[in-house]
Parts: structure tokens; C-alpha cells; sequence
């Protein structure tokens, strides 16, 4: 029933083999194959109704107007749901939407990740439409590739696109049970990155000459990354992991301008991180298309960890984060006055 308020929950995903590079913008398909850990603790609210009587959509993000730019994927993002077979189709009704955090927005955070992958599920349910895991993840897909991943719990995987195919959904590779790890984030900045994901990547394709090597041994690292999830194996996990963040950076830093994601706090978190494991700790790092550094490590050692990340200087706080669930529905209400 259409006019129904669906409310979502999602959670950012931190991929291990990370994702850069289009096949194809359009259809955004990815040029390599990710692998990611959904993280509990961190979370994307999404709500959805559409509404014959508003005169367009209202997008609010965090309690305030969406800027041009975000209202517009969302709107994108109705527009399939909206139309995908299996879905209402025909005009779309404007819609209310509020999607709200509880971690900082667009600052390598996935973020998108999180609140695509919860909008996906929200929108389809107020739509009324009854979709799998498998082809919300494909919707999710189309607007951020990452959020894909975040409609599934624990590891999951994005294959590369092979042709310029339509459908492409993530899967699980192990639900969150599988493997009892923490991600500690060290935040080192409240501020929005200045070049978002897509931008980066388009710029690095067009202009980086370390592309074509990026492309070569993505391939490699994810199927290392996947086999030593699969056998739990921390220490090839992390070293892949951790290939993975530093070829993705080296390829985006030569490009024209370079890529430069990084704070002074980036680098000396990553120096720590291999202090630590000189001393005998798990500690791996991972860094997005931001400033922040993400450190994979053991219930037992978590604390240890986390206090020495905590003092490094321009480390702003440390968020500690388990494998999580995948999104999922947290409410469908009718308005007021109509039939259920
Ligand atoms: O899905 P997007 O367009 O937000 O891109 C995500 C890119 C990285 O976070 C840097 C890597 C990844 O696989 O999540």
C-alpha cells in the first residue's frame, strides 16, 4: 500500500579488499572485485514515504536539508525502486525522506554505504514492493557501489563486473558469527572529505598511470583477503588488507591532481599500527576514501590497541566495532486515517 512509512536500519561496511575503479559509470559497475565486514555499533536510520500531496521530495540528512547533490541520489535511488520490476512503476509520488547517522557523515566513514543500503530496503517497503536480499543489494548497487555490501551482515563480497550487465548484487561470504573480530575506528577528523569516492575514482582511471597496475593485482589481494577470512587466518588477512588500503592509495596519490586522503594522523596511526605488531599485537590498518584508520584486531587485545591509537596526536576519538548485521526493516506504518 502506497503511503505507508517504512522505516530502515543499516550498517557501514569497511571493505578489506577495497573497491576503486568503474567498469562502466553509468550502470556503476565495479572495475574489481571487494570485500568487506559489515560493522555493528555504527548506524544508518532511514525513513520513507511517499506522498501523492507533497509537491516535491523532501530530503532531510542528519535533521537538515540535503544538499543538491545527496537529495539528487536519493531521488535516484526512488526512481528505481520506483520503477524496477517488481515495483509500482509509472509517475513517482514525491517523497519524505529523514536519514540520520550516528557517526560522522562523508568522511571516509561509508556512510553512503550505510544509508544507501538502509533507504534501499526502506523505500522498496514503502513502495510496497518484495524484493530478496540479493536485488536490493543490486539497487543499493546502482547508487553507491559499497552499499551493495552493507545489505548483508558479517563478510561480504562484491564480484568485479565482467560486462556491462545489467544486475549485480554483493553476497555474503560468512554472516558475523563467523569470525569474532573488532575494527577500532580512530577518527581524525569532523570535516567532509573535499573529493568524494566517485570523483576520486573517475580522476584515477582518467589520469593515474598506476591504474592499469591497481587493475592487475586487485584481483589477487581480494582472493587472498577472501581465502584467509574463510580459514580466519588474522595475520594474512591483515597483510592483505592492508596491501589492499596501500595499492588503492599509491594509485590514487599519482593521479592528476593526487589523491591525498590522508592527514598527518593517517600516517602516524599507520606507523603505529606497525609498531604494535612489531610488539607483538594484532593490529592491521585500512583507510577509505578519507582521513580516518580503521584497525582490525582481537577481542582479547582490543583495549591495548585502542589505548595506543587513542594518543596518537590528531586522533579525535576511537570507535570499537564488531561484525554487525545486514539492513533490515525496522517498521512499515500506515498514515493516519488509511486502511492498512
Ligand atoms: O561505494 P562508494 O562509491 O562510496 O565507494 C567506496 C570506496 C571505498 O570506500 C574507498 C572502498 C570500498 O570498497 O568501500
Amino acid at each position: 500500500m502506497i503511503g505507508q512509512r517504512a522505516e530502515a536500519i543499516a550498517h557501514p561496511n569497511i571493505a578489506l579488499a577495497k573497491y576503486w575503479g568503474k567498469l562502466d559509470e553509468a550502470q556503476n559497475l565495479p572495475a574489481v572485485p571487494s570485500l568487506s565486514l559489515t560493522l555493528a555499533g555504527m548506524s544508518t536510520r532511514a525513513a520513507v514515504q511517499f506522498d501523492p500531496a507533497l509537491s516535491a521530495d523532501a530530503v532531510e540528512i542528519d535533521g537538515r536539508p540535503a544538499t543538491a547533490p545527496a537529495a539528487a541520489r536519493v531521488a535516484a535511488l526512488l526512481d528505481l525502486v520506483w520503477q524496477a520490476p517488481g515495483g509500482p512503476g509509472g509517475a513517482r509520488p514525491p517523497a519524505a525522506v529523514q536519514s540520520a547517522n550516528d557517526f560522522p557523515t562523508a568522511a571516509g566513514l561509508a556512510s553512503s554505504a550505510s544509508a544507501f543500503a538502509a533507504l534501499a530496503v526502506a523505500a522498496s517497503a514503502a513502495a510496497g514492493a518484495r524484493w530478496s536480499e540479493a536485488e536490493l543489494s543490486d539497487l543499493a548497487r546502482r547508487i553507491s557501489a559499497s552499499a551493495a555490501r552493507s545489505v548483508f551482515g558479517g563478510f561480504v563480497e562484491l564480484p568485479a563486473a565482467t560486462a556491462v550487465a545489467p544486475a549485480l548484487s554483493a553476497r555474503p561470504l560468512a554472516g558475523p558469527e563467523h569470525w569474532d573480530l573488532r575494527m577500532i575506528v580512530a577518527v581524525t577528523t569532523e570535516e567532509a572529505k573535499t573529493v568524494g569516492s566517485t570523483q576520486g575514482m573517475l580522476r584515477t582511471a582518467r589520469t593515474s598511470p598506476l591504474y592499469a597496475g591497481w587493475l592487475a593485482v586487485a584481483p589477487g589481494i581480494f582472493a587472498a583477503v577472501r581465502e584467509a577470512v574463510l580459514r580466519r587466518d588474522l595475520e594474512r588477512l591483515g597483510e592483505a588488507a592492508e596491501r589492499s588500503a596501500l595499492a588503492m592509495h599509491a594509485t590514487a596519490l599519482a593521479a592528476e591532481p593526487g589523491l591525498l586522503y590522508w592527514n598527518g594522523a593517517t600516517v602516524e596511526l599507520m606507523a603505529e599500527v606497525r609498531r604494535l605488531r612489531a610488539g607483538g599485537l594484532a593490529a592491521y590498518f585500512t583507510i577509505d576514501a578519507g582521513p580516518h584508520v580503521k584497525v582490525l584486531t582481537v577481542p582479547e587485545e582490543v583495549d591495548r590497541v585502542r589505548d595506543r591509537l587513542a594518543v596518537v596526536p590528531g586522533v579525535l576519538r576511537t570507535i570499537v566495532a564488531r561484525p554487525g548485521a545486514g539492513a533490515r526493516l525496522c517498521s512499515v506504518a500506515a498514515q493516519p486515517g488509511e486502511s492498512p
